[in-house]
């Protein structure tokens, strides 16, 4: 991967820099309306914490508000902890931490890709990714899903009508546990010298030998330079990041709104979330028993085989087709005492409804037989 695809974020972060108006995340210890820095007292005029909570809750080890933006003083050391716990998991040169996932997937789009450049967007795309894409100044073409070829041909005749092209998927996607084509989207960005920017969502914490995502599972992550993920589903907590060449990071904080006008990650959702990643290394029996568990319940269900990746995605599926009957049935699973959402559109295309079912590691084996068991008596 060159880094000299960024090289135009790079000459507009020189730019900034030259005008005086560049921006860097500063670390505070703690986050306070007094705190000592350097040997100093500094007390401290810039938090929003207009009635003082936010401080007095600092008594307790984890803490809730952050009391302002990452670029004001909302950025503790334990924000700058996580994001370097997350850098080192992704093997990038940095990363930096959103208030939430949503915010590390709009903003990402809507900053990244700019006028005169191409999107590419899979139609399966979380909103939080389309609603980026929306926001972008670059034009947007969505791509039927997992459709490479149709990737290939719209690039073989738009390709040379664009500044830059940016490649975005989930590599898990949420509604169907579907894995993008990494490889051939990473070789068609090649071929075509796209950007790929994948979102691991459903990954973090789940795939990959470290738990890095399905980038790390497919060995791609030399060749995916811009990754985001949620804090929120396998890491327990709350939040967002996205981890990418050092060039692409400064980029974001200079430039992307949902992370420059928006009051940071809780420092009690960044402390979860740094022992949730030392947990990942410690634990990876909870990855283990939760991909096994996604293996036999696909099993248990004699649903359609799928790719040993795709077998250990958590996000199981059980097509209804109608609204009506998808609640139905959640209704009748709920009575039998299993709550199983029913996903109806505008969520998923019309005629697609669905039970979704979520497996984590801390169900035991008789909940998840319990489940098949009442699965089987309703359906
Ligand atoms: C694929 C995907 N990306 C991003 C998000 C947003 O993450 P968060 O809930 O942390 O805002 C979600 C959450 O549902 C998701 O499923």
């Amino acid at each position: 991967m060159s880094l000299s695809k960024f090289d135009h974020l790079a000459k507009s972060l020189d730019e900034l820099g030259r005008l005086g108006r560049d921006r860097r995340l500063v670390t505070r210890i703690p986050n306070g309306l007094q705190f000592r820095q350097d040997g100093h007292t500094i007390v401290n005029f810039g938090s929003n914490d207009y009635l003082g909570l936010a401080q007095r809750q600092q008594q307790r080890s984890a803490y809730v508000g952050s009391g302002a933006s990452a670029l004001v003083c909302g950025w503790t050391d334990h924000h700058e902890r996580l994001a370097d716990t997350i850098a080192r998991l992704e093997s990038t040169e940095a990363a930096v931490v959103f208030p939430s996932g949503f915010a590390a997937c709009s903003g990402t789009m809507a900053t990244l890709p700019q006028a005169g450049d191409l999107i590419l967007s899979d139609e399966l795309n979380h909103a939080s990714i389309i609603d980026g894409c929306r926001l972008s100044r670059a034009d947007c073409i969505v791509y039927p899903h997992r459709d490479t070829n149709t990737l290939q041909n719209i690039l073989s005749t738009q390709r040379s009508k664009y500044v830059h092209v940016w490649m975005v998927t989930d590599s898990v996607f949420s509604m169907d546990g579907h894995i993008a084509p990494l490889h051939d989207l990473c070789d068609i960005a090649e071929q075509f010298d796209a950007n790929v920017v994948v979102d691991e969502a459903h990954a973090t914490g789940v795939l990959g030998e470290h738990g890095s995502g399905a980038c790390e599972a497919l060995d791609v992550k030399s060749r995916v330079p811009v990754r985001i993920g949620t804090l929120s589903k396998a890491i327990g907590s709350q939040g967002g990041f996205v981890a990418g060449p050092r060039v692409v990071i400064d980029y974001l904080i200079n430039r992307c709104r949902t992370l420059i006008f928006s009051t940071s990650l809780s420092p009690a959702a960044t402390i979860a979330a740094i022992e949730s990643f030392e947990r990942l290394q410690s634990e990876p029996e909870l990855r283990n028993r939760v991909t096994a568990l996604a293996k036999e319940v696909r099993l248990q269900l004699s649903l359609p085989p799928v790719s040993e990746l795709e077998a250990a995605i958590p996000i199981i599926p059980l097509m209804v087709g109608a609204e009506r009957k998808a609640t139905e049935l959640s209704g009748a699973l709920l009575k039998l005492g299993y709550y199983v959402p029913a996903i109806r559109p505008p969520t998923v295309p019309d005629g697609t409804s669905r039970l979704r079912i979520s497996v984590s590691a801390g169900h035991s084996d008789e909940m998840v037989d319990g489940l098949i068991e009442a699965i089987n008596q309703v359906r």
